[in-house]
């Protein structure tokens, strides 16, 4: 049976049934393949993102058979974590940078040739980063985000995670994306192909994106995430509530509109620095 199948029967079963050494053995195998890149949480099928749901049941599954444990018990380093969420090793043929200062690799997670991580920075399970994306100090690849090639994951910039339900998108962010320091990409959002989140852009699928140049607005709906246009330059700004209340006080609220399409100009301004790589 393949492993899909393997894992959407074990996912199903009750506890009290479930037979520990093979669901063991299934979780182990898809870490293997999460970790080669042979099996994603999403995938872009047909022109459009697909969610694998039975990869997020499997991660799931993992937490669920998991029990706390001790790790490197002998070091002063010492950390807690469930016995089958152990930390992905490399070798030096993975041809990854990892700058030392307490960045972790959750096992079951893909990190192409070339990417580079400055400390601390965190990739959860179920991630995938595609080839030359540099992951900044701070930054977070939060569970089953896809992260394309080239992105450039600034200082303190923050991919959530979304594991559960298991139908729904984990964050995308396509290839060549820059996303500024101290931003926040929430809840499915897909940030298209080279699209720029100026520094501080928080998005979640709450969020209302406001397309100053095509004079749209773009929102999460029953069908689709929020998507950021491909080339779209998002920056942090306001807009007035329209309420008595919010009137007298003069409130506003926090909204990210695109100002612009990438140019010559945005290239320079998010140009990687190729001497540090
Ligand atoms: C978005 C960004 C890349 C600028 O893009 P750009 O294409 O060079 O933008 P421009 O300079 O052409 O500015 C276009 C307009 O947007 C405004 N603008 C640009 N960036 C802005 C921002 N972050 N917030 C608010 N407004 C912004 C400009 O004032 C300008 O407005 P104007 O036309 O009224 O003068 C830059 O602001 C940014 O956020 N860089 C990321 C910095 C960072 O996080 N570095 C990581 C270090 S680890």
């Amino acid at each position: 049976m393949i492993l899909q199948h393997i894992i959407e029967q074990l996912y199903e079963q009750p506890a009290d049934k479930l037979d520990r050494e093979d669901a063991l053995h299934a979780v182990h195998q898809l870490k293997v393949a999460l970790n080669n890149g042979e099996v994603r949480a999403a995938e872009h099928r047909a022109g459009a993102w697909n969610v694998n749901t039975w990869v997020k049941k499997g991660i799931l599954l993992a937490f669920r058979l998991g029990t706390i444990k001790e790790y490197a018990s002998d070091s002063v380093f010492q950390f807690f974590d469930k016995d089958t969420m152990a930390l992905r090793q490399f070798n030096l043929s993975d041809a990854v940078r990892i700058v030392p200062g307490g960045s972790c690799v959750r096992d079951g997670a893909y990190v192409a040739s070339g990417v580079v991580m400055m400390p601390p920075a965190y990739v959860n399970i179920g991630a995938y980063v595609d080839e030359h994306t540099m992951i900044d100090s701070h930054a977070l690849v939060g569970s089953c985000a896809q992260i394309g090639k080239r992105v450039h994951l600034s200082a303190s910039a923050q991919v959530g995670g979304v594991l559960e339900p298991v139908g729904s998108m984990p964050v995308i962010i396509e290839d060549d994306v820059f996303v500024g320091g101290n931003c926040g990409v929430y809840e499915g959002t897909i940030v298209q192909r080279r699209a720029v989140l100026g520094a501080g852009v928080i998005v979640t699928g709450s969020t209302a994106v406001y397309d100053l140049v095509r004079e749209q607005v773009y929102k999460k709906s029953s069908s689709e995430p929020l998507i950021i246009p491909e080339g779209a330059v998002v920056v942090s700004g306001s807009r007035p509530i329209d309420q008595p209340f919010a009137k007298e006080h003069q409130l506003s609220i926090y909204s990210p509109m695109i100002i612009k399409y990438r140019d010559e100009r945005t290239d320079a301004a998010t140009a990687l620095e190729h001497s540090l790589r």
